[in-house]
């Protein structure tokens, strides 16, 4: 049966956009939550414990994340989500960014095939959460990924995800397919595809190069788009006839969410401002559109910015 997994994005997809987004949405399985970091301390930060509290995510599906290249790190979030009521547990070996690479953490760890082997040795003696693993080709290099591969096969794992580019490439390029392909042949886990899918056509063509490929993990296409995944499912790239009213209601209710935690407009509009950075691709009519939202100064110029590029006014 075909799976859509909500790949996250940290600063997009906490509980506030994932409950908005289910409610108006659907058509994911299952989230996986923004990545926790423990930086050692040992103590999970308020944002995060807040973003799985299982009260906040009350009608969704939601996997929580760790990003770490320490056992003891990763026992004691295991400990923590397990404590929570979770049974799985994502590990982030994909963030490309060079704060977290160049550290050994995330698509930086993809060189270092002992590390790996040394943290799942502890985690699948010490605890019995499901693992599951979120990962690039590599830093450096997308040969990385086949000296990952044969450590993975040591251990019972949920699932691989695996999103074909390097750190060391961020966004820029292509996805690197062929590769990707003989990492199929190299692996009896369940994998995941993730990367790029922002339309039902590139789904299709993805499903048609990997058939045998049933679960899928869309992260920007569904914040651009968010009926995507609901489109997907049905194998159908019709949008409902009140298209653009479902998204008011879906950007009001995400906003009154940040409303409620964020003090001062002007932090909430350059937080709806980021959101606009995705939302606008559903709008190529509306090219000077997201100037506007920037230029936003108050409450009233903002909801102007989004009646001309909806055609629909805002509630909120
Ligand atoms: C701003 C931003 C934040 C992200 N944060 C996370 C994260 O916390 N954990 C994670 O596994 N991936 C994170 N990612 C990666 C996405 O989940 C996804 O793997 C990547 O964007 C490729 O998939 P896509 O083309 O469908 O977006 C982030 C990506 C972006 C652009």
């Amino acid at each position: 049966m075909l799976t859509i997994h909500s790949s996250p994005l940290q600063g997009f997809t906490d509980f506030r956009f994932r409950n908005a987004f289910q409610r108006f949405f659907g058509g994911i399985d299952r989230y996986i939550a923004p990545y926790i970091q423990v930086n050692g301390k040992m103590e999970i930060k308020p944002a995060n414990e807040r973003d799985i509290l299982p009260a906040n995510n009350k009608s969704l599906n939601l996997i929580p994340q760790v990003i770490t290249k320490d056992a003891d790190e990763f026992l004691f979030v295991a400990k923590y989500v397990q404590k929570l009521g979770y049974n799985e547990l994502n590990w982030n070996l994909g963030c490309p960014y060079p704060m977290i690479a160049k550290r050994g953490m995330g698509s930086g760890l993809m060189s270092i095939p002992e590390k790996i082997n040394e943290i799942l040795n502890r985690v699948s003696a010490e605890t019995d959460i499901q693992v599951s693993v979120k990962m690039r080709l590599g830093y450096e290099s997308p040969q990385e990924i086949f000296h990952v591969l044969p450590v993975l096969e040591r251990y019972r794992l949920s699932n691989i995800a695996i999103h074909p580019r390097t750190g060391k490439q961020l966004y820029r390029g292509e996805v690197d397919l062929k590769t990707f392909e003989e990492c199929l042949g190299l692996s009896t886990h369940k994998i995941f595809y993730n990367g790029d899918i922002k339309s039902v056509q590139r789904f299709r063509e993805m499903k048609d190069r990997f058939p045998s490929i049933n679960n899928w993990m869309i992260g920007r296409g569904l914040i651009a788009d968010p009926f995507l995944p609901a489109m997907i499912k049905a194998d159908n790239p019709v949008y409902p006839e009140n298209r653009y009213e479902v998204f008011n209601s879906f950007h009001d209710a995400l906003f009154s969410s940040w409303e409620e935690a964020l003090s001062g407009q002007k932090h909430l509009l350059m937080k709806m401002y980021t959101f606009w950075e995705f939302f606008i691709q559903s709008f190529p009519g509306s090219p000077k559109g997201l100037k506007k939202i920037k230029k936003a100064q108050n409450l009233s110029d903002y909801r102007e910015a989004v009646r001309q590029i909806t055609g629909n006014t805002l509630y909120i």
